[in-house]
């Protein structure tokens, strides 16, 4: 993607960040202990590119709505994705993101599931209570069972994540069934929200959260990538964190089906040893570049992109849409 076009991307979401993290700032502000709404601010307050409000901001926009009326539910679903990442970083014994030590690793265990556990009850505070007059109550409705419906999913995907590791075959349409619950519910749940703040027709919500969830599965196989290329002080979490947990990504199922048998067993010796040292995780990322697993996994990215791009179609132009089409792009484009 052009320099120029990713500046104009990163100019857009840090113009959205600023609007929902207002809400945010204001649902996490007070409580006591001061301590656990501090560990529920940690992530928040590092930073993260704020991709899901975008989507849903532009979302609403594309189907002619007013996005000043989506913020607040912008902000909400930002909120569910910053919940699904503490809990997650304690599953995934991860100890970095954004930058800086989990919450887990700050402030314990037990305080991360707490902290996780409010912002997940906060959504739904700011989704039912926290809205400007001039929205329908069967909308808000609308996006509280979205939602609820979205969170259930994202158990379930992360739930398959978690078993992967032990399973002995793990297909490609497993791990899409498995990305698409853990990562698109939630991107297209924050499309159709959007959506349906603005006003869209339900042929129109649909389509967008059709659009949303592909190219969640393409911005998942790039963070899988990502895990493995990176440079780890860009990204602002570990790489080579996947091999070590055992995660079954889509560049592991192929390197597994496609390695010499020598290097099957360097892999199989690495993944899921938390003992793998330095070497073995750089000896198990050579053997993927040279089965060539990654490009295989960056085509697959591509064919969801493309497929999303059809699905946006349906739209009329607008400035809104160009964005959407920009933001899939730097999906599959970014770097960290
Ligand atoms: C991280 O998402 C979790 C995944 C689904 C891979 P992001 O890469 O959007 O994380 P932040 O919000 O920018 O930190
Ligand atoms: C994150 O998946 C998905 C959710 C948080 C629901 P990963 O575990 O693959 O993402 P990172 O690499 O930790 O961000
Ligand atoms: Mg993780
Ligand atoms: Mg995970």
């Amino acid at each position: 993607m052009m320099k120029s076009d990713e500046q104009e991307i990163k100019n857009n979401l840090s113009k959205s960040a600023k609007l929902v993290d207002f809400f945010i700032e204001k649902a996490l502000k007070n409580g006591s202990p001061d301590v656990l709404y501090k560990a529920s601010r940690h992530l928040i307050e590092a930073g993260g590119k704020r991709l899901r409000p975008y989507l849903t901001l532009k979302s609403c926009e594309a189907v002619g709505g007013n996005p000043d009326l989506a913020i607040p539910f912008a902000a909400a679903l930002e909120m569910l994705h910053n919940f699904t990442l503490i809990h997650d970083d304690l599953m995934d014994n991860d100890f970095m993101r954004r930058g800086i030590p989990t919450v887990h690793t700050m402030y314990g265990d037990p305080m991360a599931i707490l902290s996780g556990d409010l912002l997940f009850a906060k959504v739904f505070e700011v989704l039912s209570r926290n809205l400007p007059q001039n929205i329908s109550p069967s909308k808000v409705l609308s996006t509280i069972k979205i939602t609820s419906e979205a969170t259930v999913t994202i158990c379930e995907g992360q739930a398959l994540d978690i078993a992967f590791p032990d399973a002995t075959t793990v297909t490609k349409d497993d791990y899409i069934t498995m990305v698409g619950a853990k990562t698109s519910a939630l991107f297209k749940a924050c499309a159709m929200v959007g959506a349906t703040i603005g006003g869209a027709t339900e042929e129109q919500v649909e389509a967008l959260g059709n659009f949303a969830w592909d190219s969640g599965i393409a911005f998942q196989i790039t963070d899988d990538v990502l895990g493995i290329t990176a440079d780890e002080d860009k990204l602002g979490k570990p790489v080579g964190s996947d091999i070590r947990e055992g995660k079954k990504t889509l560049i592991i199922i192929h390197a597994l089906n496609h390695a010499s048998i020598k290097d099957r067993e360097t892999l199989l010796h690495a993944l899921g040893s938390q003992e793998a040292s330095h070497e073995d995780i750089e000896n198990t990322i050579t053997i993927l570049k040279e089965t060539g697993s990654i490009e295989y996994t960056r085509a697959i990215a591509e064919g969801y992109k493309q497929k999303a791009l059809k699905t946006l179609e349906f739209l009329p132009d607008s400035q809104a849409k160009n964005d959407l089409r920009m933001i899939l792009e730097y999906f599959v484009s970014r770097e960290y």
